[in-house]
């Protein structure tokens, strides 16, 4: 569960201030899929990086699956956000030099954790990669190195996942499946999924849409 209360992030100050977020308010609770639509500069990746640890607040409060991100210092926040989230960006972000294989057990690697063989193979057959681990993510399409991405994010078994419009360098086919693969396998696992995309249609899959306009969360 993300509980945000308050939420504002203020950039430079004096005339040339930004409010990147302006006072946001929002639970979403475990197992729930949002989604974020909203302008270019209205405060979407700001937010979810907030969410996720990767950024911090000028005010509010940030609760994710308990944890409380006021309170954390520099290394809590970054094993918060080893164990407790899953990132999925626009441009994927596999390591090069790694093998697809390598890429998804990355995560462990960084903590230490053992991989427990039989939850690879079955995050790996769900996502349809099993032809693809040995090789590296160049030699990948656009879509099966988001769908490489979506098995990095969900192998540590965090609570929560975070997709920065994952679907923004595919073509609309590949989006659309590939959104499907990240709703279903949150789902399968019941992880928390805030997704934000420009795409409406793919929005339509999530369980609530949330709109955002001048770094406010809006009801339409
Ligand atoms: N590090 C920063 N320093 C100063 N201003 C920033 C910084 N990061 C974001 N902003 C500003 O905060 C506002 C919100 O940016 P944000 O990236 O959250 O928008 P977004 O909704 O994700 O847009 P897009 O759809 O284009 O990705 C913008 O006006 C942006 O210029
Ligand atoms: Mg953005």
């Amino acid at each position: 569960m993300i509980t945000v209360q308050n939420l504002k992030k203020y950039y430079g100050s004096g005339n040339s201030q930004v409010k990147a977020l302006d006072g946001v308010d929002l639970t979403v609770a475990k197992g729930e899929f949002a989604a974020i639509v909203g302008a270019s500069g209205s405060g979407k990746t700001t937010f979810l990086n907030i969410i996720g640890g990767l950024d911090i607040p000028t005010e509010g409060k940030v609760v994710v699956d308990g944890v409380n991100l006021a309170g954390l210092r520099e290394e809590q926040m970054a094993v918060f956000r080893r164990k407790k989230v899953g990132f999925i960006f626009q441009n994927y972000n596999l390591v090069p030099t790694l093998t697809v294989k390598e890429n998804i057990l990355f995560p462990l690697d960084l903590d230490g954790s053992k991989v427990n063989e039989s939850f690879f193979a079955e995050i790996v057959g769900l996502l349809g990669l099993e032809e693809k681990l040995k090789v590296y993510p160049a030699m990948l399409s656009g879509g099966q190195q988001q769908r490489a991405a979506i098995a990095r994010a969900m192998i540590a078994k965090p609570s929560v996942i975070l997709a920065d419009e994952p679907t923004g360098n595919l073509d609309s086919r590949n989006g659309q499946n590939v959104a499907g693969l990240l709703k279903m396998t949150a789902q399968v696992y019941h992880r928390t999924l805030v997704m934000i995309t420009h795409n409406l249609e793919l929005a339509q899959m999530a369980d609530r849409v949330l709109y955002m306009e001048d770094g406010r969360i809006v009801s339409k």
